[in-house]
């Protein structure tokens, strides 16, 4: 019997947050004519296991899933190599019939520099802030695309000395302190930490030091344009925002669930911009 029913995905979260992914989600599958739905889960943690385990049977061909479940849904799927390395999963589907998992931070990441910095990986060192999770997926993508040699700065040593050891030797841990040195060698420069985020402490860096033809990232996206892009911009280097990547990450599932891969239009970016802007 062939499947009828229009394909169901959901979000699972505790508590579960105000997310753009339906917003996302729901705006494809309208411009694309697919018949199918996106729904928010709130699920606590004790039930996650049950929950996932039993997706298929409740209906969905899939989740995206958030705080604090992404380790556990790493446990409970076969990951790839993506989900592997950043330890976390957030995306699931099915593949025969076997819950599988990815990380598509890395995607988005990658994806959204490819948009919005195009020429980015012509540079050979990059510079990364931050050495928690979100660096995590940064750094392997940066690797899988090639770059020889990245330098991490965390405020916390050990964090940044943990990941060195994690993904090899093209990761260099280097102090804090260093990162007004390292800038000129730097063709790209990334942010992963909350520095510069709403309500957080600025960051602190020049990015007049920047070679020219730099790029710069921020994952930050509250506000949509942080203080280091706007100063990146000034200087006219090549940029891409924190906002890029939450869509860009999104077109992976999708395409796992629905079937069709989408595009991050200018329509969808204005869409959850207006969202963002009315929170
Ligand atoms: P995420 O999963 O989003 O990466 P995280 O694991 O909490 O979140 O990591 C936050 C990052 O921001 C870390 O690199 C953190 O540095 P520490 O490892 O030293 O905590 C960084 N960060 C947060 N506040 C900071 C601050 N005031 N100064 C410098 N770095 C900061």
């Amino acid at each position: 019997m062939t499947e009828t029913r229009p394909r169901l995905a959901c979000l699972i979260g505790w508590p579960a947050a105000h997310s753009r992914s339906p917003l996302i989600h729901r705006y494809w599958l309208r411009t694309l004519g697919i018949e199918g739905g996106y729904v928010i889960e709130a699920v606590p943690p004790d039930d996650f296991r049950d929950f996932v385990l039993r997706l298929s049977p409740r209906g969905f061909v899939g989740a995206n899933v958030t705080i604090p479940h992404k380790e556990r849904a790493l446990a409970l799927s076969k990951p790839d190599a993506r989900a592997q390395a950043v330890g976390a999963a957030n995306t699931l589907w099915f593949e025969n019939g076997e819950l599988c998992s990815t990380n598509t931070d890395v995607e988005g990441f990658i994806g959204n520099l490819d948009a919005s910095a195009p020429g980015w990986d012509g540079s050979e060192e990059a510079l990364v802030l931050g050495a928690g999770g979100a660096s995590r997926a940064v750094l392997f993508g940066l690797l899988d695309r090639g770059i020889k040699r990245v330098h991490l700065a965390n405020r916390t040593s050990e964090r940044a000395e943990g990941l060195a050891k994690q993904f090899g030797e093209k990761v260099h841990p280097v102090a804090w302190e260093q990162i007004g040195e390292l800038l000129p060698r730097a063709g790209l420069l990334v942010n992963t930490t909350s520095l510069g985020m709403h309500g957080q402490p600025s960051l602190e860096v020049d990015v007049g030091k920047l070679p020219s033809g730099a790029a710069v990232a921020d994952l930050v996206y509250v506000p949509l344009e942080t203080p280091l892009l706007k100063a990146a911009k000034a200087r006219r280097l090549k940029t891409a925002d924190g906002l890029g990547m939450l869509l860009h990450q999104a077109v992976r599932g999708f395409e796992l669930w629905f079937g069709a891969r989408p595009q991050v239009t200018a329509e969808l970016r204005a869409l959850v911009e207006a969202d963002l802007t009315a929170a």
